[in-house]
């Protein structure tokens, strides 16, 4: 046993080995080939686990898939293939959420995927009572390996419809980042997210919008007097999504980040 363990620590110490992985990754065309050869190593048990990591990244499978895990606001959060991969990107839907919540905010995150925005706020935020939800049951096993055991409670279904009906009125944050990707426009999304990521994880319909009008209609019976709307968009869409918010009575308006290429339209209820 002591012997296997050695010959498994000098195998990974190996700095040939470490140089075959980033060759192997850069003819594949990985372009972090680097800090992936270094993900990839500590993230393998065994020798032979490591072969087939390779190989796999090397094939097209998103890093994140092969690791099993993706980084959001520092942490690490679980993704299983398939459910969509958290993006730097929502780290400022994120971060406008915790500007607006207080210890003790009722938060609930709609089109929850593997519950990274949950996961953020409660690391971030002293006390909060968190609720989640998806479609996708793929998505709802991650999301309650990543915040279940934060407090968090994590629902099946159709956005507002598994959650407690007790919530009806006393949410004051509700967060969201639904599919926003026009239905024409998936065929042109990078190749990981279009071959690996779920279909309902990113097909917004025609515009784009069709969740979000879901989401937007129905949220002034779900918020707190007060509360808030937070959804991502696109800088294109979201003049599109501000009027949507405005049908619905909330009071909106748009936030941007330039350097994370980050558009969140922000509605409160004031009604
Ligand atoms: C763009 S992903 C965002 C996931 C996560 N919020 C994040 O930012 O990492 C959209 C998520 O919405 C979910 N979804 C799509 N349609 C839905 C619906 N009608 N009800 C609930 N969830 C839905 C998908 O399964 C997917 O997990």
């Amino acid at each position: 046993m002591v012997d296997k363990i050695r010959k498994k620590t000098n195998f990974f110490q190996d700095n040939k080995i470490e140089k075959c992985i980033i060759d192997r990754l850069r003819s594949a065309g990985c372009v972090f080939a680097e800090e992936e050869a270094r993900l990839l190593i500590s993230a393998a048990q065994m020798p032979a686990d490591l072969v087939d990591m390779v190989e796999r990244r090397a094939g097209g499978l998103p890093l994140e898939y092969v690791i099993g895990w993706a980084e959001f606001c520092d942490l690490q959060i679980s993704v299983d293939p398939g459910v969509f991969v958290p993006r730097r990107r929502t780290e400022f839907l994120v971060r406008q959420a915790i500007d607006l919540a207080e210890s003790g905010s009722v938060v609930v995150d709609l089109c929850c995927g593997s519950g990274a925005l949950g996961a953020a706020l409660t690391a971030t935020l002293e006390w909060i009572e968190l609720y989640a939800s998806d479609v996708d049951p793929a998505a709802v096993r991650c999301a309650r390996r990543n915040i279940n055991s934060i407090g968090g409670h994590v629902y099946e279904g159709d956005l507002y419809e598994p959650l407690p009906a007790t919530l009806r009125g006393h949410v004051d944050i509700l967060l969201c980042n639904t599919p926003y990707v026009p239905t024409e426009e998936i065929a042109r999304l990078p190749q990981e997210a279009r071959e690996y990521e779920a279909r309902v994880a990113l097909d917004g319909g025609a515009d784009g919008l069709d969740i979000q009008r879901r989401v937007a209609e129905e949220a002034p019976h779900w918020l707190s007097p007060g509360g808030h709307l937070l959804i991502e968009t696109s800088e294109m869409q979201a003049p599109r999504t501000l009027e949507i918010f405005s049908s619905t009575g909330l009071t909106a308006k748009i936030a941007k980040d330039e350097e994370l290429d980050a558009t969140v339209v922000i509605g409160t209820n004031f009604n």
